[in-house]
């Protein structure tokens, strides 16, 4: 028999290498692993239950679409070559992986076309929101095309490191105009239209579209554009309907986009899907904006030269915004949030390891300090003693085998983009 607990275990592993390894950019191996953790729920989906459960189903199915979305950036041309030579993801393609995918596992669940949106949490929070009573308010998902807002997540802008420029600017677009709509109205400005967010991984373009959400109380509507696609023919049209007619029944609610180059993708291609699928984001992004109610489009991409130009045009998107790496300050913050509580019996100079850490993203100095715990509990299990501490010669270690997973290149390809829509 299956141990439930292990298949849990093994599944958790793998996502968590998976993410570790799309954040370094290893889309191949963040493939492997995705699948593998998908492999994981599959068999404890059907394999321990007596019979298949539902939940664990659509979890496996949102792995396996990780994996389809991971494999799809790995065919992509880097980022190097620029705007002008990276053409945008083949759906064809994608579809054809679709379906050796799902060959492969033998699962019916990925191609029953229901799927969950975008949730990068860990697997086990993920099951408790599948589970009973928490499913209700699971994050923003599809069952049956019908999507519903994340649960609150209690992300604030004081939570987000640096960013200040940025924040700034979300705030005068997004919040202000719902709290002094007088004073708006008195200068008759617009308050109507999308924010792009584009910039390097790992940066908390995510983390913003939580925190305007939570401060203005909007409902939000986060998917993923591999997710919206779907695996059938119509899929995408009828996702993509569900998805704004949600929002619109909310009346104040804000649909965040994640990877918008795979939903609106340069058209023009052999794809006969995305030639269809675009020009119906068009016609709903439109209609959302004329909407009654408080109605925003937020998107976020890394590939902002893969995205159709019609979809960057006023009203559909009327402010584009760079999340960039964090500066020293915005570092220092993060790593005195987060290594606050570590256990150590020396002072730590958090402005030497901040310098040390330049060219690092967020979400990599959060993996740094997440890394430096590792040595102390190695050695707590090596000893058979919890009380351990973190040590100076661990912070040398780790740094000297730490990279950033954010690459010249790809900070190269985003400032020819910026030119070139100057
Ligand atoms: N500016 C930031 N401030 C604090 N933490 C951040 C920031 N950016 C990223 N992180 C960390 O990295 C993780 C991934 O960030 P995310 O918002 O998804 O990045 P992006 O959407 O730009 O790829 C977050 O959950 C958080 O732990
Ligand atoms: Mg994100």
């Amino acid at each position: 028999m299956i141990d439930m607990e292990d298949e849990i275990s093994l599944c958790e592993q793998a996502a968590g290498r998976a993410r570790q390894l799309e954040a370094r950019g290893d889309f191949a191996g963040a493939a492997k692993a995705y699948r593998e953790a998908a492999e994981c729920m599959l068999r404890y989906a059907s394999g321990v239950q007596g019979k298949p459960s539902e939940d664990s189903k659509l979890l496996a199915e949102q792995l396996l679409k990780k994996a389809l979305s991971c494999k799809a950036r790995q065919e992509q041309p880097a980022a190097a070559d620029g705007p002008a030579l990276t053409p945008p993801v083949g759906d064809e393609k994608r579809e054809t992986d679709k379906s050796v995918q799902t060959a492969e596992t033998g699962d019916p669940a990925a191609n029953s076309g229901t799927f969950a949106g975008s949730n990068r949490s860990a697997i086990s929070r993920d099951l408790k929101h599948y589970n009973g009573a928490a499913r209700k308010a699971s994050a923003a998902s599809i069952e049956g095309s019908v999507f519903r807002p994340e649960p609150p997540t209690g992300v604030r802008f004081s939570d987000i490191a640096g960013l200040e420029e940025v924040k700034r600017q979300v705030r005068l677009k997004l919040i202000e105009p719902l709290k002094h709509p007088e004073l708006y109205k008195r200068f008759d400005k617009s308050t109507n239209g999308g924010i792009l967010l584009y910039g390097p991984p790992g940066t908390g373009k995510t983390m913003i579209a939580r925190a305007v959400t939570e401060e203005a109380g909007l409902d939000l509507f986060s998917v993923c554009g591999s997710d919206i696609i779907g695996s059938r023919f119509g899929d995408g049209e009828r996702n993509l309907r569900a998805l704004f007619d949600a929002a619109r029944a909310s009346r104040h609610a804000m649909i965040f986009c994640d990877e918008f180059e795979v939903l609106a993708p340069k058209r023009g291609g052999r794809s006969t899907v995305m030639n269809r699928l675009v020009p119906e984001l068009l016609m709903q992004m439109d209609g959302f904006v004329k909407a009654e109610g408080t109605l925003i489009v937020m998107a976020a991409t890394n590939r902002p030269w893969d995205l159709d130009t019609a979809v960057l045009r006023p009203p559909r998107i009327s402010h584009r915004i760079y999340v960039g790496l964090p500066d020293f300050e915005a570092r220092k913050f993060l790593l005195m949030h987060h290594l606050e509580k570590v256990p150590r019996q020396f002072p730590l100079d958090y402005d030497w390891l901040a310098v040390e850490l330049e060219g690092c993203n967020c979400a990599d100095v959060v993996a740094f300090v997440e890394m430096l715990k590792e040595p102390s509990i190695q050695r707590g299990l090596n000893t058979g003693r919890d009380e351990q501490y973190l040590l100076p010669e661990d912070i040398d270690e780790v740094l000297e085998a730490f990279h950033p997973s954010v690459q010249a290149a790809d900070l190269e390809a985003l400032s020819r983009w910026e030119a070139s829509q100057a």
